[in-house]
Formats: C-alpha cells, structure tokens, sequence
C-alpha cells in the first residue's frame, strides 16, 4: 500500500474494461443478485408500474431489464458504447454521468448502482453525478446511490492495491475476461465513501436521506452502516 493522489485520471476509465469484457461482465457474481436488488429498491423507492426510472452508469442495463419486467419504465445512461451495446432492447443514451442530458424534474426516480458512473470516477465529480440526478428527478422522487465503503476497502486492502488516504480512492490492477474467456489487465480507480460524505453529498443536491445502509450485491436490506459490508446504499427524496 502506498499513498499518493491519483492523478491524469478523466473519470473514463473503465471504458477500456467494458470495451474488452462487453457481455461477460454479466457472467461475474456480483451481478447475479440483480433481481433481490431490485425487489428491494422497489419497495424502497415506492416504485410502481408506469413511473419512470433514470439508471445512471447502467452498464448492460441488468437493472433497467429487471424494473421493466416490472412495468417499471427505465432509461439508462453509460459511457461506454460496447456495454450499452450488449444490454440490447431499452432506452439507452451514451454520455458521462457528470453532465445528464435530461429534463429537469422528468423522472420518478434515479438509481446508480454498483458503483455505476458514481463510484469509478477516481474523485473526479462525484458530487455532479448526484446533483444531476437530483435534477433529472421531479421533486418528491427518489435517489438511490450505492458507493464503496472506504471502511471495508481499508479493512480488506490487499498487498497490491493503492489506497489514496487524501481522496479515498482505491487503485487495483483488474483481471477481467473477455467473451472468449481471454484475461486482459486493467488500472482500476474505485472512489471509496463514508456514510457521511455519502449525505453530505445528497445535502447538497437537494435529497433529503431517508436510509443509508451496509449492503453487498444481491444482498441489500435496511440495515446499520457497519464495517463488515462493501458498499453504502444511500435512498433519498428530492426536496429542493
Ligand atoms: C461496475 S459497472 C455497474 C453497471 C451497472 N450499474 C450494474 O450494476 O451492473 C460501472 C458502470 O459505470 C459506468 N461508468 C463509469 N464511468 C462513467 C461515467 N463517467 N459516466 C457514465 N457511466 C460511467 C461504466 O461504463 C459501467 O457500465
């Protein structure tokens, strides 16, 4: 472990991820709880069939493809062409998550999950992501925004990662594989989060915190902030 500000980064980087494991990132494990996550975001963002959902960082749109089955309306939003590609039918829009082309107020709500156009921008505008959901949702809507926890990053840091003390962002090198199974390696740059950087953020945006919870993919329930999950799952209403 060293310390050091990551620095050169744009906040695109895993671009060059999606580019090489396009449909195969649905093969890792921390996508298959995706219909537990959804269930539960469902009824903790008091989602009902015709509302409309803006799914920031979307990736392959898992999802966006869940809450539809749903009758749950979903666009998604990602920067990378080849996930979008490879998420297939829906509504989908390339483009940073850090300037959302929407509509003031034209949402019922905004999801980012798994750390999705929020949390691997390297400390490279996180608060913009949160502020433009906060736009994109009519007042009275709901948020939800998973992030890293920097507790359990530290807790867990291994021999080769490079956590930055200054930013709370966490550089790994990735192995990931391509549709053919072939390995290609990767600089990874997760932002890690407190629960309170997490609600002063949404402060700032206007969204009101109704829940801030410990949750790890396919396992998300209400409970405590503690040490022992991977990421904080804010949920919010927009009151400004
Ligand atoms: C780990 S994936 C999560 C995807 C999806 N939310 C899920 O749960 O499977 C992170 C996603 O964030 C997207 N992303 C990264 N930086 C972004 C940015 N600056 N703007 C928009 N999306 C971004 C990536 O392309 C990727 O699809």
């Amino acid at each position: 472990m060293r310390a050091g500000a990551p620095s050169g980064l744009t906040g695109r980087e895993f671009e060059a991820i999606a580019d090489h494991a396009r449909s195969a990132y649905l093969r890792y494990s921390f996508t298959k709880g995706t219909e537990q996550e959804v269930r539960f975001l469902v009824s903790a963002l008091g989602l009902r069939p015709g509302h409309r959902v803006l799914d920031v960082g979307c990736g392959p749109g898992r999802h966006s493809h869940a809450l539809r089955r749903l009758g749950v309306e979903s666009v998604g939003v990602d920067v990378s062409a080849s996930f979008l590609a490879a998420a297939g039918e829906g509504r989908w829009v390339r483009g940073d998550a850090r300037c959302l082309p929407f509509v003031q107020g034209s949402f019922d709500a905004a999801i980012s999950l798994c750390q999705g156009g929020f949390g691997l921008l390297g400390g490279r505008g996180e608060e913009a992501v949160v502020a433009g959901m906060a736009r994109a949702v009519r007042r009275g809507g709901k948020l939800a925004v998973s992030g890293f926890s920097a507790y359990f990053a530290v807790r867990h840091l291994e021999e080769a990662d490079t956590f930055d003390a200054d930013t709370g962002v966490n550089h790994e090198v990735a192995t990931v594989k391509d549709p053919a199974g072939r390995d290609g390696s990767f600089g990874l740059w997760t932002t890690c989060f407190t629960p309170r950087e997490m609600r002063l953020m949404a402060a700032a945006a206007g969204v009101e915190v109704t829940g801030l919870w410990s949750v790890s993919p396919g396992d998300y329930a209400a409970r405590p902030p503690d040490l022992d999950h991977p990421e904080f799952l804010l949920v919010g209403e927009v009151v400004d």
